[in-house]
């Protein structure tokens, strides 16, 4: 008999079939030379801007190479904090800074330090694909709190108090938010902060597309309420650099020193050479931010213009990031089966609308921080696509 594994393994596994199945199976294909349209992943089209690049290779050739501090760089962790100070006005310095391997440890470390068995911790659905095992790995229980297509995919903020328990420890949300591009409004921000205020709850807010937003600006819950609020980013949406893993979460002093030592049994430090060109990406975040602003904005426009009309697949036009929910329900199909069904039809991966929670479960997400021809060509085939539907 073979030893047994821990209950973890349970609480981190895919609820159904791999919600990613069909994107690789289209990876796959496109790799192997076949016409195929990825629309499945939220990986900008663009490239890792050039001096961040080269810094790399610089630090890489003079040997920074070696272990570096768990919890980030104090240069590094120095200008991420005025980066946050300029786009929140959140007063911070670099001890309320962990730089860590990419938003999504920051959102894993998270859970871990804030959360626990028996606790609740509040998301809105459709959420983060990510959220419901980085969430039960910490060993909480997911409460959902709708955001439902019928407000417009806004957070139903009566909901929230209602689910607020004695057990409830933290809410995990994400403004703008994928899948749905919301920004959360200032009245709504208030609501959250004086709710977690009243309810001694942490919030955690995940704000990687922040930068897609209009002047790169969000209403901000950590300027809010500062001693509770951790605030998740990264390098990898605004900069084209997902795969450099550069993240971090701004939050209470007492926060980082907790997280740095779960950083130190679990990283052990991220390597110095991603560092240093971390610094640079960070020193030129205006210039990067424009640029990924208005790649997405002429991209957001050019793709929903191309799919206006057609109602098996009703395009909503998001606040920002760079996803697009389209509205499939007169379309005679699950989204399972439209995802499926365009795939084998006219090659476009799309993702199914469940792997972000309930009330997506009648819309497919397409990303379209992609090249414009490629994007223009997806949606002539899912406008063929969805004229050979009979919904
Ligand atoms: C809402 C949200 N949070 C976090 C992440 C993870 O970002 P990172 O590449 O920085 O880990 C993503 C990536 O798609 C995301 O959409």
């Amino acid at each position: 008999m073979s030893p047994r594994f821990s209950p973890l393994v349970d609480r981190i596994a895919h609820d159904g079939s791999d919600p990613w199945a069909l994107h690789w199976r289209a990876r796959a294909a496109q790799a192997a030379g076949e016409d195929v349209i990825v629309l499945s992943v939220g990986d900008p089209d663009l490239d890792t801007p050039a001096p961040v690049v080269d810094m790399a290779i610089e630090r890489l050739r003079a040997h920074d190479t070696h272990y570096t501090e768990s919890g980030g760089r104090l240069p590094l962790r120095e200008a991420i904090a005025a980066a946050h100070i300029e786009r929140t006005g959140q007063q911070v310095t670099a001890d309320n800074v962990i730089f860590l391997n990419g938003a999504q440890n920051g959102l894993f470390v998270s859970a871990q330090v804030i959360s626990t068995v028996g606790d609740e911790v509040i998301t809105f659905d459709p959420m983060y694909a990510t959220y419901p095992a980085t969430l039960r790995a910490s060993g909480a229980t997911m409460v959902r709190v709708p955001a439902p297509a019928s407000r417009n995919f806004h957070p139903d903020l009566d909901a929230f108090e209602a689910a607020i328990t004695p057990r409830t420890r933290a809410v995990f949300l994400a403004t703008p938010s994928n899948p749905s591009g919301v920004v959360l409004t200032d009245a709504e921000v208030d609501r959250i902060a004086s709710l977690a205020e009243r309810h001694s709850l942490w919030v955690v807010s995940d704000e990687v597309y922040s930068g897609t937003a209009v002047d790169g600006r969000i209403p901000s819950l950590g300027a809010r309420l500062p001693g509770q609020v951790l605030t998740v980013s990264s390098l990898s949406k605004t900069h084209a650099m997902t795969g450099w893993r550069c993240g971090w979460v701004v939050g209470p002093k007492a926060f980082v020193e907790h997280a740095d030592l779960l950083a130190q049994c679990m990283i052990y430090g991220l390597p110095g050479f991603i560092q240093e060109a971390a610094l640079v990406a960070v020193g030129m975040r205006h210039a990067a931010e424009l640029e990924v602003r208005a790649f997405c904005r002429l991209r957001r426009d050019a793709f929903y213009r191309a799919l206006e009309g057609v109602a098996a697949a009703r395009p909503l036009l998001p606040d920002a990031g760079m996803f697009m929910l389209l509205d499939i329900r007169a379309s005679g199909l699950s989204a399972a089966g439209f995802v499926a069904a365009l795939y084998e039809a006219e090659r476009v991966s799309a993702l199914d609308g469940a792997v972000f929670g309930r009330e997506t479960e009648d819309f497919v997400r397409v990303c379209f921080a992609t090249d414009e021809a490629s994007l223009l060509e997806a949606a002539r085939r899912i406008r063929r696509f969805a004229g050979t539907l009979p919904g």
